[in-house]
């Protein structure tokens, strides 16, 4: 039988994999309960993940992982059992081994709603959200911001046949707009989701007017390089409150590691500050 330290073992693989600042969020969870456990980054090519997958069902090395870009969609396919949420979106990003079956989960969407609980909370009972972008990241923030119950959902994306897209596949609370319809669908909104690119890595955005929607609303960002993206800048400087996009990447490994190391974590200052530090040192 194998040592049982060599099996408390997760990973999170991806192409590139180096910036991934998972292991420095597991690694800080392991620590914090003095486990033996290990998590590593695994680059891993596209045409080298079928393999990879077979070879963790065969070797028992690990007890699990996380997938990222530009994985998650064939880690659905490749699971023996994805749950409902990763079905939905044929996408998983956490992968777990149970009584000698691939499991398969999506916890962006927890992530996000999780986020937003810690620090706006009640922002669930907005009747209306406004979600910026149809790309791969959008759809588990449309799926869990629908899970939450928010009563109408509108998809604005320069594409607009990408927001149809998605509307269609998340029934009927979803609706597709172009852009052009941004300001009215705003006035409605106690929710505004940017899930573009939009902003990232000091790209500038354009400029958007958010007075028509309620005072109240809240404006929130899964961009979190820079911490404070133009679209998060914007919103604050017009006196709408906003939460950044950190917390999501942090809250989306909890049900991960609790998977694989069998202690729920807590997504407290102590792991956001070494985060951010770490984005300090390394942009
Ligand atoms: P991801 O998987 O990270 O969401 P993606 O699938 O490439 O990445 O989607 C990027 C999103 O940002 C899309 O909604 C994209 O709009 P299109 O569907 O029209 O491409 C949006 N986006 C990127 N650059 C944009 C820009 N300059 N103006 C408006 N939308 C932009």
């Amino acid at each position: 039988m194998a040592d049982s330290r060599e099996t408390l073992a997760a990973f999170v693989v991806g192409s590139p994999i180096r910036h991934s600042r998972s292991p420095l969020i597991h690694g800080h969870w392991l620590r914090q309960f003095e486990l033996e456990g290990s998590y590593r980054a695994l680059e891993v090519l596209p045409t080298d993940f079928e393999p990879f997958i077979a070879s963790l069902k065969a070797d028992r090395r690990y007890r699990g992982g996380n997938v990222t870009i530009p994985h998650k969609e064939r880690a659905f396919e490749l699971a023996d059992q994805p749950d409902a949420l990763a079905e939905e979106l044929g996408a998983a990003n956490t992968l777990w081994l149970e009584d000698g079956l691939l499991k398969a989960t999506n916890t962006d969407g927890y992530g996000f709603t999780a986020n937003l609980d810690q620090y706006h909370p009640g922002w669930d009972k907005a009747h209306c959200a406004v979600i910026l972008g149809a790309g791969g990241a959008s759809r588990a923030v449309i799926q869990a911001v629908r899970d939450r119950g928010i009563g109408e959902i509108h998809v604005v994306n320069r594409t607009q046949s990408r927001a149809k897209a998605l509307a269609d596949r998340f029934g009927e609370r979803v609706h597709a707009h172009p852009m052009e319809a941004l300001a009215e669908l705003m006035a409605d909104a106690r929710l505004f989701i940017n899930t573009t690119s939009l902003g990232m890595d000091g790209e500038a955005a354009p400029e958007i007017d958010f007075s028509p929607m309620r005072f109240d609303a809240v404006v929130t960002d899964i961009v979190y390089v820079p911490l404070e993206t133009p679209i998060l800048a914007m919103a604050k400087a017009q006196g709408f409150a906003t939460v950044d996009g950190l917390g999501m990447l942090l809250h989306q490994a909890v049900p991960g590691f609790e998977k694989w190391f069998g202690r729920r974590p807590v997504v407290d200052d102590a792991l956001r500050a070494l985060v951010v530090r770490d984005m300090e040192a390394h942009g």
